[in-house]
This record gives C-alpha cells, sequence and structure tokens, in this order.
C-alpha cells in the first residue's frame, strides 16, 4: 500500500562523500552525500528531522520547506528503516542545540536532495542497544539485530583481532594452510556431524571437531610452522560459551617444546588486544600446574583477578568428632574450606542459597562457621576441641566478621564445587575489576581420567598429547598418575585455548592409546593413518588452539559467544533465520541411500 504512493528511486550516479560518522564543524558549507538507514525521524511539522544511521554512526538530516519545498513534501513519506541517500549542505547546528553525544553532534545536513531507495517495514523490534526483544525474536531477524551499534562493534573487533591474528603469525614465517571439512572423527570429546556419502552408500563422513590430526600430518609433511583460523563443529550440549560450530585459532609447530608454544601464543594475544583495543597485556603470563590450580581454585580454569583461595583442612577436621567430615577424609576423601571475609552479615536464607547452589556440583552440604568476637556461632563448631579451632583460625585466617564455609568430600567433588563458590561469591561480593585482564597457563594436566558412564580411562585432553617423560613408566600400571605436556590458556576463569606437545613416536603414541583402554584392533582401524605416518620421520612437534569466539568475546565485553558471531544458532543447535536444521526430502534420501526410521 505504501509502495503505491511512494516512487523508489534509484542510487544513479550519486555518489557517497562521506559517512555518517565523519562530519564535523570543519565542514562547514560543504555539500556532501550520505547515504544510510533512518534511525528515527521527527516531524515538527515545519521541520522534519532524520537521523540517518551507517555502520559508522549517525548524522542528522533537517528537510526545511523553506530551503527545499519538493523535497521537504518527499520527506513526509520517511519511515523508520527506510534506504535513503541524501545530498546537502552541512552547517552547524543553531545555538544550544549541539550534542555532545554524537560524534556528528556539531552539525546537520540541510537536504536538497533525498531518494528513497528502499522501504521497510515496521522492524518487529526497536533497533537500540538496550532494546528489549526476546531472543528467539532477534535471531530470526538477525539481520536486523546486527544493525544494532553494538553488534556492529562486536564484529567489526573480531575482525580487527583476526587481522591481527594473521598479521603477527605471517610475521613469524608461519603458513596457513586449509585442512579438509569432510573428513573422518577427530576425537575431542563431543560427538561429530555426520554427512552421508552418496557414492559411498552407507558411508559417513564426520565434520572436524578440530583439525588436530591435519595439523600434525602438516608436520610431518616439513610444514614447520602452520596456522589456520579455521571452523570446528561439536555436537554437544550448548551453553553462553559454547555453539556447535565455532572458530579457533589453530596452529602448530616442529622442533618445539612447551615453551616455544606458549611464548608464541602470549605474543599472539598481546598483539590481538593491542589492535583490538589498544591496551598492553602483562608479559609473560603467569602458570600454575594443574594440581595447584585445583588445589588453590578448585577449577583447572582458575579466575585470578580475585583471592577467596581454597584451603585443605583434611588432616584438622578429619581427626574431629564430626563424622561427616572425618569419615570422608579416612576414606580418601578431602576437606577444604574458604574464608568469605567479613561476611558474618549473611542470612540464613543466602547460605540456604549458597548450599543449593553447592548441591548441583554435587556437594551433599555446605558446613558454615561465622566468627562472632566472643565464639563461633555454626551447626559443627561444638565437634572441635580448642586446639581444632585455633588450627583452622590459623590456617583460615579468621578473624571476627568472617564466614567461612567447607565442604567434604571425594577430592572431584569438594575442588568443584568450592571453586565454583568462590566465583559465586566474588560476584555477590563485588570482588571482580572488570577492567582486568588476568591470562594463566595452566599446565601439566593428567593424561588420562577414569570415566564413570563409559567405564574405561579416556583422554584429558586428546590422545596425540605426550606424556611428561620421566612419568612414561607409570602409564601400564597407573594411568592417572601420568601428568602430560600440556597446557591451557585461561583468561578471567575462562578456558580460552588449549594444546600440548604431541607423541611424535609411534611407540608412545600406541602406549598412549592402550593406557585409554583403546585396543589394538580398534585404534589401528580409526588411527591407522596416522600411526603409519609416525613410521616415516615425524618431527618432535606441538600446539595450540585458541577458541577465537571466546577472546573476542573478552575483548567486546559479552557474557555470551552469540554476541561475537554473525549467525548464531540457539541452545537447541538452531538457526532461527533459516529454519536449520529441516527435514530432508525423500528424494534427497533415498539418493543418499537412506531411509529414516525414527527410534525411541
Ligand atoms: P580444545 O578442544 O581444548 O583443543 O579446543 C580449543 C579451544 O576451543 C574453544 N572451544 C569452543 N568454543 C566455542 N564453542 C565450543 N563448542 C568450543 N569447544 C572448544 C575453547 C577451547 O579451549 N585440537 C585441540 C588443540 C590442540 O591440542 O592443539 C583442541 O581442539 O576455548
Ligand atoms: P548434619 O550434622 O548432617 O546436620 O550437618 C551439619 C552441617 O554440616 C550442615 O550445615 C551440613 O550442610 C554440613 N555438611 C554435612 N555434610 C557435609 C559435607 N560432606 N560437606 C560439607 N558440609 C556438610
Amino acid at each position: 500500500m505504501m509502495k503505491d504512493k511512494i516512487l523508489l528511486e534509484s542510487l544513479g550516479q550519486m555518489k557517497r562523500t562521506h559517512n555518517c560518522s565523519q562530519l564535523t564543524a570543519k565542514d562547514k558549507g560543504k555539500e556532501v552525500a550520505l547515504m544510510g538507514w533512518v534511525q528515527r525521524r521527527r516531524d515538527h511539522g515545519g521541520l522534519i528531522f532524520v537521523d540517518l544511521r551507517d555502520r559508522e554512526g549517525i548524522t542528522q538530516v533537517v528537510f526545511n520547506p523553506e530551503y527545499n519545498k519538493a523535497v521537504h513534501d518527499k520527506a513526509h513519506a520517511i519511515r523508520n528503516e527506510f534506504v535513503l541517500a541524501v545530498r546537502g549542505n552541512v552547517r552547524p547546528r543553531p545555538e544550544g542545540m549541539t550534542n555532545s553525544k554524537l560524534k556528528t553532534g556539531e552539525i546537520e545536513v540541510m537536504a536538497s536532495e533525498l531518494r528513497i531507495l528502499n522501504l521497510s517495514r515496521t522492524t518487529p523490534f526497536v533497533l537500540e542497544d538496550d532494546t528489549q526483544v526476546s531472543d528467539n525474536i532477534a535471531l530470526r531477524y538477525r539481520y536486523l539485530d546486527m544493525r544494532r551499534p553494538a553488534l556492529q562493534r562486536n564484529l567489526a573487533i573480531r575482525h580487527q583481532a583476526a587481522a591481527a591474528i594473521r598479521s603477527y603469525l605471517n610475521g613469524l614465517g608461519f603458513l596457513d594452510i586449509e585442512t579438509p571439512f569432510l573428513t573422518k572423527s577427530t576425537p575431542e570429546g563431543a560427538r561429530d556431524y555426520l554427512v552421508p556419502s552418496r557414492v559411498n552408500p552407507g558411508q559417513f563422513y564426520a565434520l572436524p571437531q578440530s583439525p588436530q590430526i591435519f595439523k600434525q600430518l602438516l608436520m610431518l609433511a616439513g610444514f614447520d610452522r602452520y596456522y589456520q583460523i579455521v571452523r570446528c563443529f561439536r555436537d554437544e550440549d550448548l551453553r553462553a560459551d559454547r555453539q556447535p560450530e565455532f572458530t579457533q585459532i589453530d596452529l602448530e609447530m616442529s622442533f618445539v617444546t612447551e615453551n616455544d608454544v606458549i611464548k608464541v601464543t602470549e605474543g599472539m594475544m598481546a598483539s590481538i588486544f593491542k589492535k583490538a583495543l589498544g591496551t598492553k597485556i602483562k608479559r609473560p603470563f603467569k602458570r600454575l600446574t594443574h594440581e595447584e590450580a585445583t588445589g588453590r581454585f578448585g577449577l583447572d580454569k582458575p579466575d585470578l583477578r580475585f583471592g577467596l583461595e581454597l584451603k585443605d583442612v583434611s588432616d584438622i577436621v578429619g581427626a574431629s568428632e564430626f563424622e561427616a567430615f572425618a569419615d570422608v577424609v579416612k576414606s580418601g576423601g578431602l576437606a577444604k574450606a574458604v574464608n568469605a571475609k567479613g561476611c558474618i552479615g549473611f542470612s540464613r536464607k543466602e547460605i540456604d542459597e549458597l548450599t543449593e547452589f553447592v548441591a548441583i556440583y554435587k556437594a551433599k552440604g555446605l558446613a558454615w562457621i561465622k566468627v562472632r568476637p566472643d565464639a563461633w556461632q555454626s551447626p559443627i563448631a561444638k565437634f572441635f576441641t580448642d586446639s581444632q579451632k585455633q588450627a583452622l583460625k590459623v590456617r583460615l585466617d579468621m578473624e571476627p566478621g568472617d564466614l567461612v564455609f567447607s565442604i567434604a568430600d571425594q577430592p572431584g567433588v569438594v575442588n568443584e564445587a568450592l571453586g565454583r563458590l568462590r566465583s559465586r561469591l566474588a560476584k555477590k561480593l563485588n570482588l571482580i575489576d572488570q577492567g582486568r585482564y588476568d591470562f594463566v597457563w595452566v599446565t601439566e594436566f593428567p593424561l588420562v581420567e577414569y570415566d564413570e558412564d563409559e567405564k574405561r580411562h579416556v583422554a584429558v585432553h586428546h590422545p596425540f598429547t605426550a606424556p611428561i617423560e620421566e612419568l612414561m613408566g607409570l602409564l601400564t600400571h597407573d594411568p592417572i598418575a601420568v601428568r602430560s605436556r600440556s597446557y591451557d590458556l585461561v583468561l578471567n576463569g575462562i578456558e580460552i585455548g588449549g594444546g600440548s606437545i604431541r607423541n611424535h613416536q609411534r611407540a608412545v603414541q600406541e602406549k598412549v592409546f592402550e593406557a585409554l583402554d583403546i585396543d589394538r584392533d580398534t585404534y589401528e582401524k580409526k588411527f591407522g593413518f596416522l600411526l603409519e605416518a609416525l613410521d616415516f620421520g615425524a618431527p618432535p612437534h606441538g600446539g595450540i588452539a585458541i577458541g577465537f569466539d571466546r577472546v573476542v568475546m573478552l575483548l567486546a565485553k559479552q557474557s555470551s559467544i552469540r554476541d561475537v558471531i554473525a549467525f548464531p544458532k540457539t541452545q537447541k543447535a538452531a538457526c532461527l533465520l533459516t529454519g536449520a536444521p529441516c527435514e530432508a526430502s525423500v528424494a534427497q534420501l533415498e539418493e543418499l541411500s537412506l531411509k529414516l526410521r525414527t527410534l525411541k
């Protein structure tokens, strides 16, 4: 209906002279041509004001009937998100009308020519940064969502970061080499996305969970230093920092040890932060072994922006009358505590909430002690002797006003639950300096762990990670005790990358497969091609992959990687914009020799 009345015009020979953030008082009197979208139109009877927006910013355009009547008449039709080309004259805004919040707030453009290049329906939500819109609508109309300045900025930061990475690694002689997407399963701990092969009925490719094996083969091929900013695919439960397809900065180097990879990565992170934010980050980064990290902070991705360290109190409470704790310690468990300084004011309700919170991580309870000047207030205080109390006081630096939390259980549960509680307390108590970037390397992870569900040993990183040489002897009889030549990079409590030195000798790789309870037939079938390759002069090599989306999320100070991906998927791995995934036609299935049977 609107279309009948408004004559759409073409761009013709009109050329854009400036973008919408460029003009200042210095441009006074200039003839300019701007092109963009209508952010807002205000019709003041006489004058019509239009905020014209492009990816750089906004410029106010004025339609004045006394300046140009025909153009002013035409401007009545303008609505939000119409696409316009405007020619006009730059003039300073009248006294008192300047807008200091806008880069172009000192000027406006008096329109002498208007071309309405396209119309827009009323958008399903207001295209502003603080707009209230459900995720479903925003993702369904992602192209509109992305017109918001915040997303424009986030994607620009992403671009800057990628440019910095390429320039840094190119400078060090790394080669960017592509690896296949239609490939064989690469074990990174998630499920594979499978792609049926039409020409090989009944057979499937797997989309790569990472280019791990290919980058190792590139080292075998002699390329020495490889990198790729590459898409990876993992069918796993999604969270704020996980997408089914995501991007890695993947690199691999030959003739190196841990420190070489770490040094290159630190340099790369520094150049990313410099280019994208202008921020100088401190190097070298801190380092903690996995044992130290979980010991002091509970988690293998510790947030070092605040204290609240965990203390092991097993020796003290293990000897106490408190059976719940003493029994756990006697049966090989652990008791740890954290002192929430000055938190004596927490209510019963707040403590109950935290108890429910740690229960998510399988803690059976949350013992607490409020340190009053005269005595301890606590459901468990009565179980401790004076000397045990004194020992706890010293270990935990307990002073009047403090609130101590403690959990006893198997080490995995204690560390996870108290580690999460530590972060939760820091948020609750506002202990986190949001301007800080705290990098830390966590090294020497265990090589394998026991998977209760699968009832077998699984790799903590991936099966190609090398054990620490001196511990190799333990592989056959005590694999859990073997630590690996691995390193994760953690930033502000988020795992942003991980890598390792690899097994470059066939015999060692076979031993590791065996420690993972994979029998010879299976590993020959799955990875025979890699083992064979190792026989042809594999150089020592190692590398790392950085989660690019997570890095950009942190650079842009966002809380979800969805905010730094142009077309992200929902929690159910759907693309609401295109409607993927969707059913395949019978004809397509037949071509693939597939027949659907719905399994219960
Ligand atoms: P890893 O599996 O640790 O290592 O992955 C490296 C980094 O990728 C990021 N990441 C993800 N980001 C978003 N969504 C996901 N679903 C997702 N999964 C992982 C994390 C993680 O630290 N081939 C090895 C690396 C190597 O050994 O060189 C690998 O892929 O930030
Ligand atoms: P109970 O004697 O079972 O009533 O427990 C006394 C207090 O100790 C309660 O605050 C429980 O939450 C806590 N508690 C019991 N078992 C554990 C445990 N394994 N770890 C931490 N706190 C516990």
